[in-house]
């Protein structure tokens, strides 16, 4: 069946793979960024009834749901599914750590996600609809990399707040889960030297990168009714890091 999913950080990486994947599997995508940039134009080329798109800055979490939910997708559009993709990594030594760079990251990792779970819930039980969650944590929460201690307790507050949502609304047949990429190459990881990707390397299994479809497969899994029986888990898409 056809879903109408909100997909956030749409713009590139993951999350435009994510897009291609849910079209390509005939679902109707809402999708937000701040940039609009040429790849996903094309994609809007090709896809002109099935992908919409919205520039909102997930920063700003205290107007969420006035710019996603009344400005873009309101009421009369039944949400089947959100992905939170959109992410921010400040990464540096905890002997570092700015205060006013952890609120921002926060704003965007946490806060913004949570306030958007409350309203799709919220879209969800208006139209009765058993709806699929899927937030995209990191790997770096199960293993832990030296500087990202911030951004991967970000991800480890979405991985709990998952497990509390499905907790909370199985009995309506709504879904929460969440995805766990290992290193992918894309604009987040760009500054890595060839270094630091081969010790990343050296710690999977698959001894490469994460296969950014591969992930963005697996969230459409996630999303569809194949997995319907399939909540407040996080999937591991990482290579077989340890
Ligand atoms: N890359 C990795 O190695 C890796 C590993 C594990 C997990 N992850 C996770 O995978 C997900 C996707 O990462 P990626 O590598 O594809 O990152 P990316 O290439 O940096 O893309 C991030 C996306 O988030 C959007 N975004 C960032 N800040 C935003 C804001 N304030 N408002 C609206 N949109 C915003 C960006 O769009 P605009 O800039 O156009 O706003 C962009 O579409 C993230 O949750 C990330 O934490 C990544």
């Amino acid at each position: 069946m056809s879903k109408n999913i909100i997909v956030t950080g749409c713009s590139r990486g993951v999350g435009l793979e994510i897009c291609k994947v849910l079209l390509e599997q005939g679902n109707t995508v809402y999708g937000i960024a701040r940039s609009c940039p040429d790849e996903f134009k094309a994609l809007q080329a090709e896809y002109a009834d099935y992908l919409f798109f919205k520039s909102v800055d997930l920063a700003d979490c205290e107007n969420v749901r006035q710019n996603v939910f009344k400005d873009f997708c309101g009421n009369n559009v039944r949400i089947d599914g959100y992905v939170n993709n959109a992410a921010v990594a400040y990464d540096d030594i905890i002997t570092n750590l700015n205060l006013n760079r952890l609120k921002v990251m926060y704003d965007v990792n946490v806060f913004t996600p949570m306030m958007m779970t409350k309203s799709v819930i919220r879209n969800m039980l208006l139209h009765h609809a058993k709806g699929s969650i899927v937030h995209i944590s990191s790997i770096s929460v199960h293993t832990g990399y030296k500087g990202l201690a911030m951004y991967a307790s970000s991800k480890g507050a979405l991985e709990a707040f998952s497990k509390d949502t499905a907790r909370e609304w199985g009995a309506l047949g709504i879904r929460s889960n969440v995805v766990v990429p290992g290193f992918m190459a894309t604009a987040m990881s760009s500054t890595l030297t060839e270094e630091q990707r081969s010790k990343i390397y050296a710690r999977t299994s698959l001894k490469a990168a994460t296969s950014i479809r591969s992930v963005a497969e697996t969230v459409a899994f996630l999303l569809s009714d194949k997995a319907e029986s399939i909540t407040a888990q996080n999937v591991h898409v990482d290579n077989g890091t340890i």
